[in-house]
């Protein structure tokens, strides 16, 4: 099959799974991330095809969105398998996926690779700015979660486990992971990026506190 028939299908496929998502994980999300991570990966002359397959598969076996916490690439790997992507490209993908997701404030998430560092960097711009801020309190409703709560302070988590299980309030997620992300950021251009969205969350964070003050 010819790269681009390939990621035609992939498209079809991760949008008849993520379709229906309410926790900020949706098919948007996902198209969201893929073009930043094909914006990035121009800039930083990564292979554009392992890019933008990592991002199209990325989420599907995500534990926020499956509740399963084992960490296998179920879908992916089956879909990478169904596309008859060769055993080594498959790998690089599939590796880029299980390095990616933030694991807690002290827990130390590094990449092996130039289209893992790009992917990894276009996930994390669509969780910061105002979309980001969007996303949060979407993912926060569905799960059930406080919007704040003072006495709930915010903790900086030191395993993956203790990040995953936490049910701390939404305003505490901010301090938890949003507002870590900017210096987690590998390429230059995301940097920049993340710079302009990260002042607007402090800018709503500053006007948040600012009227639960007021009101209490
Ligand atoms: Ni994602």
């Amino acid at each position: 099959m010819k790269k681009q028939d390939i990621v035609a299908k992939t498209e079809q496929y991760v949008m008849t799974k993520m379709l229906a998502d309410s926790t900020g994980h949706d098919w948007q999300h996902v198209q969201r991330v893929r073009n930043l991570a094909i914006m990035l990966g121009e800039i930083e002359n990564a292979d554009l095809f392992i890019v933008e397959m990592a991002a199209l598969l990325h989420d599907l076996d995500d534990y926020k969105i499956t509740n399963n916490l084992s960490g296998q690439l179920t879908l992916a790997t089956y879909w990478l398998n169904e596309v008859q992507i060769d055993i080594s490209t498959s790998k690089q993908i599939t590796n880029i996926i299980s390095q990616m997701s933030y694991k807690g404030a002290e827990v130390d998430t590094k990449m092996d690779s130039l289209e893992g560092c790009v992917v990894q960097d276009a996930d994390r711009l669509d969780a910061i700015g105002a979309i980001g801020i969007a996303r949060t309190f979407m993912y926060g409703g569905a799960k059930g979660r406080q919007l704040y709560n003072a006495q709930d302070k915010p903790l900086l988590h030191k395993t993956f486990q203790q990040y995953q299980t936490n049910t701390s309030s939404t305003i505490n997620h901010f301090y938890e992971k949003l507002l870590l992300l900017k210096d987690r950021m590998n390429t230059k251009a995301a940097k920049q990026i993340a710079e302009k969205r990260h002042r607007f969350m402090i800018e709503f964070l500053t006007q948040f506190h600012n009227e639960w003050e007021a009101s209490n």
